[in-house]
């Protein structure tokens, strides 16, 4: 598994993903890292594709965000239910379409939102896909993927087994069908362009991307973190880093020291679980994470080596 800072030639697009349960981190964490590698000189995207976006709110900037940029090396794309819809129409829409409208009444709108929203995994493949295209762009140095919550992370991993799933009874319904339109493409055909996105999205995950997992020292984070690991390895995905977020470090208060006591079989069953893994420890501040100025902080304790590998 490819290190955070050194991974690809120097000019490819060095992919990172941040996953991990609601609330822990994974945001913050996003946008720290690309502000991070941005002001170290490196064209950097931020993406996210948590269904509540709030990576405006960190950067305190207002409206809609399709790769805006943010300042001179830093760019943010917000990417939602309606984008993803959009990709698919564009590269399966109308096809199965014209096998479907043979012999359902439906108009095409309903059609796409009723597909995109029952075929397991087909959102998550398609961001993947997104992503993928992003990279082989090289448009950027850095891609920086801020994923939605653990349901739809888990639902990133299961996706090839639920589509192949998919695709193992699908000829059955179809393929006694042919499309209608000027393509003449029979269905069979559409499948296997559907398996081979699939199989280029999975190569992607495995080869080209590097997962950074976010977690917090506290009973629910880690056991959720137990499950993530376990997925991850099914597919033959490694992780990069363990950033362990919301430490507490400071013990001035009976409060604090208390909160500290109890994080600490948490951490512990951390390093444990992932010994191997480099784990960044990242302090709970007394305030919420905004701003430039907050974010450089995270940045640096996420990135403590970026000014260098600015270089490479
Ligand atoms: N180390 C930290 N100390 C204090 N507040 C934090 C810290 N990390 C994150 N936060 C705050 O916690 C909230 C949730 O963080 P966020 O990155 O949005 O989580 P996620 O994207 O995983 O849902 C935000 O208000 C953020 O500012
Ligand atoms: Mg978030």
């Amino acid at each position: 598994m490819a290190d955070v800072t050194s991974q690809g030639s120097p000019d490819s697009t060095r992919v990172q993903v941040f996953l991990g349960k609601g609330g822990v981190g994974k945001t913050t964490m996003s946008a720290a890292t690309a502000l991070r590698l941005a002001e170290a000189g490196q064209r950097s995207l931020v993406i996210s594709t948590d269904p509540t976006p709030s990576l405006s709110h960190i950067f305190e900037i207002d409206g809609e965000h399709r790769e805006r940029q943010v300042s001179p090396q830093l760019f943010l794309t917000e990417l939602g239910l309606a984008d993803v819809r959009h990709m698919w129409d564009e590269k399966f829409g109308r096809d199965v379409y014209d096998v479907f409208s043979s012999f359902v009444d439906v108009d095409y709108g309903s059609f796409v939102q009723f597909m995109t929203s029952v075929l397991p995994g087909l959102n998550e493949e398609f961001m993947v896909d997104y992503i993928r295209r992003l990279a082989l762009a090289a448009r950027y140095r850095n891609v920086i993927w801020d994923t939605a919550p653990l349901g739809q992370t888990l639902a990133l991993l299961g996706m090839p087994s639920m589509l192949a799933e998919h695709l193992r009874t699908a000829p059955r319904i179809y393929t006694h069908l042919r499309t209608t339109g000027e393509r003449k493409e029979s269905v069979m055909e559409i499948i296997g362009r559907w398996r081979d996105l699939a199989a280029d999205c999975m190569a992607f995950l495995r080869r080209d991307v590097t997962f950074s997992l976010v977690t917090i020292p506290e009973a629910l984070a880690v056991c959720q973190l137990d499950t993530v690991l376990g997925e991850l390895q099914r597919y033959g995905l490694g992780i990069g880093r363990l950033v362990v977020n919301n430490v507490v470090q400071v013990t001035d208060s009976p409060f604090l020291a208390q909160k500290m006591r109890q994080q600490q079989p948490h951490l512990e069953r951390l390093r444990d679980r992932c010994s191997g893994v480099p784990i960044v420890e990242i302090p709970l501040f007394p305030q919420e994470v905004r701003g430039a100025e907050r974010l450089r902080a995270v940045g640096r304790l996420l990135l403590p080596d970026a000014a260098a590998g600015a270089q490479q």
